[in-house]
Parts: structure tokens; C-alpha cells; sequence
């Protein structure tokens, strides 16, 4: 028999009706002359009074949790209610039971406040999903692929798809290869994400793609990262990056709108990558709180505390945060504690200020005289009682060690709304970063970006310089999203990879394919790709990417629950290796 009704259904207008109801058993209550069962199914619980037969009550009394049980019965009213559930106010009055299948001990309470560790929860993936807060997420992720598909579709995308068995895209992680059975010692690689098949796309004369794709990089996981993780991509012709920034502002205002409720009357505001380092030392900065970095190299200019001197001597960087009211919220331990969070950022030490009526006090103290105390509150804008921390060193370690410190420090203060989207484009990013350790340049983003116009003519002298077009959407200190426009002609492409260190014979067989496509005729174009996990992350408030995935894998890439990877047999390894061999 069909239910007549879900679990969440059931209320006192419905007094009195016949109804039949599915499940699984999520608790028994047994008062002897009684018994009491809470029903759940995907969307609720209600509950079951046994009280009428004894043949049914010793039915009932040998459920257990997770039997999958239907029911028939009357509502009534209960006689202690529930305020806290929405059929808190009826329970059924049942006469009919039967058990479609029973279940073994569960090793995990299947609630939200379940006290199972991680570890189990993945290796009973299909048991944590049970509780409401996975199916929660579940849903949330239906919902935003739905009104991501609805907006795009409105828009006239044609969603793509494009080859999961492929060769190499760099987007700077290492590959997950396959090996080829027919073609012995050759690999495909599955793909960092759809970059060149995208671009190919607007070369194959479509205008608007878009898809829901999913993405492979063996890299160094994350609270919110996976090895597998899906973008919604998108690539656009005969565009510039306005046209990108305001398609996607839409569409992520329209999924906001769709799946939330929220609107954004506003253009998200946006802020350079020199803006973003410079004030928050972070590319994808948290902007719902201050706490912004400070340059003191002048008012250190001319300091006797050789740490700092030497630093500067040697074109280092010295740079502080001021935390209002800091001195009454940190002892000495505390500080202690942010010296150690800065250390993890590379930092060699902190030292602190603490900015009192008459007087500072702090380890380097003793080397500022008043005016050098006045020119550090006017640079600081900071006030007595207020606390400031400061780290001597390399640009890239200051900013990196400040920038995780100001989220340490508005964490402890509960500086933060957790309800506040800070939507920010980070725009006019460089083009290239030098790594000193392999002494070549790599792409910021990726290789197929575009140089922008002004330094079009200098960029393979002076790589450092060149800014490209490309923008990310940053919230809440995550990158939510990142694209930019591509280079469309096949010349300018060799000179990237030449810049980049690539030689002739690399750029042939890598990427000989794409430079050849990019001499038919390609329109202008840009894109964009979102991390859809983090997107549902940040609607569905986690911090954890593992919660939005159904199967997720664990922080070392495994997945506890299949047990891959795992070993395969010699049997189906003999077929990748050359007959001769064997
Ligand atoms: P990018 O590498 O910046 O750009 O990735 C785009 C977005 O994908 C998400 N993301 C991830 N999410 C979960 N786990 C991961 N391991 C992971 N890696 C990335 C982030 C990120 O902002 N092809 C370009 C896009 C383009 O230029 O159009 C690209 O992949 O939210
Ligand atoms: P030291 O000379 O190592 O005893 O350090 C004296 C003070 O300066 C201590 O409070 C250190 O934490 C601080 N300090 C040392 N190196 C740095 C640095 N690179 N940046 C900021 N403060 C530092």
C-alpha cells in the first residue's frame, strides 16, 4: 500500500484520519502497557502509539532502531505534546504493522548529535546520511544545481559535456592518470578541471557553455578540498571581463535569491590583488571584520633593534595589526600562543605593543621614543588599551603570517558574523609569480589567461609586472569561485609558455593541439569556474566540505567506505603491461 502522508505531514486539522505512513524505526519507547515508535523518513518523524491488541503490541515491542516498518492507523491527539517537532501535537493510534525488513545494531546513533567519529561516519556512509542534517545537505545541493541550471539555461547556455578520460590540464595540482590497456605504457590523466575543452568549445563556435563538472586533483587536502570535487563551469565568446563579472554576479545573486531568500541589492564590491595583500595579506580575504595590516617601515625607518633594522636593510617588510581594546583580551599566554600561530605562516618571531595612557610596554619597548609611539598610533589608527602585533620579515611572510593571524585574533573575539555573505571580486591579479626554490614562473591562475592590454608589449621582459585578466569571487575567506579572459591568439600563447620555461618540444607535444586550434579563427573569450561544494558549504553554514558530498573521501583521499584505492589483481594489472614483458 502507498503512505498517505509524510513523516512532517501530519497536524491537528487532521485529527481522526485514516492514514498509512513508512520508515525506519528511529526509537522505541516501551511503558509496558504502551509503546511508542518515532517514525522517520526523508523529510520528518512522527509518532506511533501501540496500545490497542497485544498481538500488536508485541509486534511493536520487538522493533528495533532502523527496522523498516509501514503502519496503519487513526490520528489522534497526543497527550503530552511536542512544541519542538511539527507533528508534536498528534501521534497515530495504530492497528496495522508490518516489518518490510529489519536491521542490524547500527554502529552510529543516527541523529544530528550523533557521538560517532568521523571515521565511522564514512565507513557507514549510507547510515550518516540518515540524519537530517546530511539530508539537509543533500537537498541544498539539489537546489543549487537546479537553480544554477535554471539561471544558465534562461541565459542560453548550452550545458557540455566534456571527456573525464583526457590528457593533462595544469591547474597547478598533480594528476590522477589511468592507464591505457590498448596503448601499453600510456596514461590518461582525468581532468584538474575542463579548462582546454572549454576553450575548444568557443573555438568549436559555441558561444555560451556551461557545466556541472567534475573535477581531479591529487593535491594536499583541506577542510575544503577533495581530491573530487565539482565546478559549475562556464565560457563565454565575444565578451570582456565585465560581461563575465556580471553574468556570474547573477547568477550567484539568483541562486542566493532561489535557495536562501537573500537578495543583494548592490554590485559585489571589488578590490585589487595589491588592495587584498596590502590591507588583509590574503588573496581571498575575510572582509566582515578590520583588523587590517599596516605598513611600519617608516615609522621603524630608523630603529636600534637590530632584528628590524636588518630586515630592512635587506628590503624586508615590517607590518602590524591593531586589535581595539586588545590589552584587556590577551595575557601573555595568549600572545605567546599567536607567536606560535604566526610561526606556522614562516614567521621568526612577534612582537607586540601594548598602547597604554602614559606609557607601551612590549619586548621592543625600549627602542620607541614618544614620537615614534605617535607616528605608530597614526599609521595603526590605533587607540590606547589597544593591543598591536608585529611581524618583521619578507613581504610574502608578513602578509602571509598577519593574514592568518587578523583571523585568528576576530575568531577568539567573535569579531565575525557568520550570517554576513561579503561577496568581493579580486581583480587585476599578476600574470606571474617567480618560485625561487625551481627559479622559473608559473601562471597565477592558469596559463590560457590573458595579459591585459597595457602590458601586452612588455610582459616577456618584464614578466613581473604584467597583470592579468582575471578575477575570483571571494566570501567569507574563501575562493568561491575564479576565472579570467584567454589568450585567443596562438602567438601569444607560445610567448606564455616560453616565459614560463616550457620549451618548444614540451609546448608541441603538451599543448601542440590547442596552440593548432587557436589558428582557425577563435573569438575572443573568458570564463569562470565556482567551487559548487564550497558555494553549498557556504549556504548550508559548514565549515567542512566532507558534509556536502554524499560520498565524500577522507582528508588522506581515501574512501573508508569501498575501501579505494585499493589493490587490483595481478590479473587486471597484467593487461596494462607489454606482451613481451610477460
Ligand atoms: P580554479 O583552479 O581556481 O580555476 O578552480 C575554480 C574553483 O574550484 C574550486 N576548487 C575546489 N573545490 C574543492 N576542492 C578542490 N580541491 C578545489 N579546487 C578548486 C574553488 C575554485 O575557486 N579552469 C579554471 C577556471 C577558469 O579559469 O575558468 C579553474 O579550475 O572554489
Ligand atoms: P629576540 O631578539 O629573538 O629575543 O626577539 C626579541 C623580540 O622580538 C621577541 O619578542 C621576538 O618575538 C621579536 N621578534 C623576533 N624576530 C621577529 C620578527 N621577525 N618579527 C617580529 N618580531 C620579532
Amino acid at each position: 500500500m502507498m503512505s498517505t502522508h509524510h513523516n512532517n505531514e501530519l497536524t491537528m486539522q487532521d485529527l481522526g484520519k485514516r492514514v498509512v505512513l513508512k520508515g525506519f524505526v528511529q526509537k522505541r519507547r516501551d511503558l509496558g502497557n504502551l509503546v511508542f515508535v518515532d517514525l522517520r523518513d526523508q523529510k520528518g518523524i512522527t509518532q506511533l502509539a501501540f496500545d490497542a491488541d497485544n498481538d500488536l503490541k508485541s509486534i511493536a515491542q520487538a522493533l528495533k532502531n532502523e527496522y523498516v516498518i509501514e503502519i496503519e492507523g487513526v490520528v489522534r491527539e497526543r497527550s503530552s505534546k511536542n512544541p519542538n517537532m511539527k507533528t508534536g501535537d498528534i501521534e497515530i493510534d495504530t492497528d496495522k504493522v508490518r516489518v518490510l525488513n529489519t536491521a542490524k545494531q547500527p554502529p552510529m546513533l543516527i541523529q544530528d548529535d550523533t557521538d560517532a567519529l568521523e571515521d565511522t561516519r564514512l565507513k557507514y556512509r549510507y547510515l550518516d546520511l540518515r540524519r537530517p542534517k546530511l539530508q539537509h545537505m543533500m537537498a541544498l545541493r539539489h537546489d543549487v544545481m537546479q537553480a544554477t541550471r535554471a539561471f544558465l539555461n534562461e541565459a542560453q547556455f548550452l550545458e557540455i559535456e566534456t571527456p573525464i578520460l583526457t590528457a593533462s590540464t595544469p591547474e597547478g595540482a598533480r594528476d590522477y592518470v589511468v592507464p591505457s590497456r590498448i596503448h601499453k605504457g600510456k596514461h590518461f590523466a582525468l581532468p584538474q578541471s575542463p579548462q582546454l575543452f572549454k576553450q575548444l568549445l568557443m573555438v568549436g563556435g559555441f558561444e555560451r557553455y556551461y557545466q556541472i563538472a567534475k573535477c581531479f586533483r591529487d593535491e594536499d587536502l583541506r577542510s575544503d578540498r577533495q581530491p573530487e570535487f565539482t565546478q559549475i563551469d562556464i565560457e563565454m565568446s565575444f565578451v570582456d571581463q565585465e560581461a563575465v563579472i556580471d553574468l556570474s554576479e547573477r547568477m550567484i545573486k539568483h541562486v542566493m535569491k532561489t535557495v536562501l531568500g537573500k537578495t543583494f541589492e548592490d554590485p559585489f564590491p571589488r578590490m585589487t590583488y595589491k588592495e587584498a595583500m596590502r590591507d588583509f595579506g590574503s588573496d581571498k580575504p575575510d572582509t566582515r571584520f578590520g583588523l587590517k595590516l599596516k605598513d611600519l617601515a617608516a615609522v621603524f625607518a630608523d630603529t636600534d633593534f637590530k632584528v628590524f633594522q636588518t630586515i630592512l636593510a635587506s628590503n624586508g617588510s615590517i607590518q602590524g595589526i591593531a586589535i581595539p581594546n586588545g590589552n584587556a583580551e590577551f595575557s601573555r599566554k595568549d600572545i605567546d600562543k599567536l607567536t606560535d600561530e604566526a610561526k606556522k605562516y614562516g614567521a621568526k618571531g612577534l612582537s607586540f605593543l601594548k598602547l597604554e595612557a602614559d606609557k607601551v610596554s612590549g619586548p621592543i619597548a625600549k627602542f620607541m621614543s614618544d614620537e615614534t609611539i605617535e607616528q605608530l598610533k597614526a599609521v595603526m589608527g590605533a587607540n590606547d588599551g589597544d593591543l598591536v602585533l608585529i611581524v618583521a620579515d619578507t613581504l610574502s611572510v608578513t602578509q602571509a603570517a598577519l593574514g592568518h593571524l587578523r583571523k585568528v585574533v576576530a575568531k577568539k573575539l567573535d569579531l565575525i558574523d557568520s550570517d554576513q555573505f561579503d561577496f568581493t571580486w579580486i581583480i587585476d591579479w599578476p600574470m606571474f609569480e617567480y618560485d625561487e626554490k625551481t627559479k622559473r614562473y608559473y601562471a597565477l591562475h592558469h596559463p590560457f589567461t590573458r595579459v591585459q592590454d597595457k602590458h601586452k608589449s612588455r610582459f616577456i621582459d618584464e614578466p613581473d609586472k604584467a597583470l592579468a585578466y582575471c578575477y575570483d569571487l571571494v566570501v567569507q575567506g574563501y575562493e568561491l569561485g575564479g576565472g579570467s579572459m584567454r589568450i585567443h591568439e596562438a602567438l601569444m600563447q607560445d610567448s606564455v609558455f616560453n616565459v614560463l620555461g616550457l620549451s618548444p618540444a614540451e609546448q608541441k607535444s603538451r599543448f601542440g593541439f590547442f596552440t593548432e586550434a587557436l589558428q582557425y579563427g577563435t573569438p575572443p573569450h573568458g570564463g569562470i569556474a565556482f567551487g559548487l561544494d564550497r558555494l553549498i558549504m557556504l549556504l548550508g553554514k559548514t565549515d567542512n566540505i566532507r558534509d556536502v558530498i554524499a560520498f565524500p573521501k577522507t582528508s588522506s583521499a581515501q574512501c573508508l567506505m569501498t575501501n579505494a584505492p585499493s589493490v587490483v589483481s595481478a590479473e587486471q594489472l597484467a593487461v596494462f603491461k607489454d606482451n613481451e614483458e610477460k
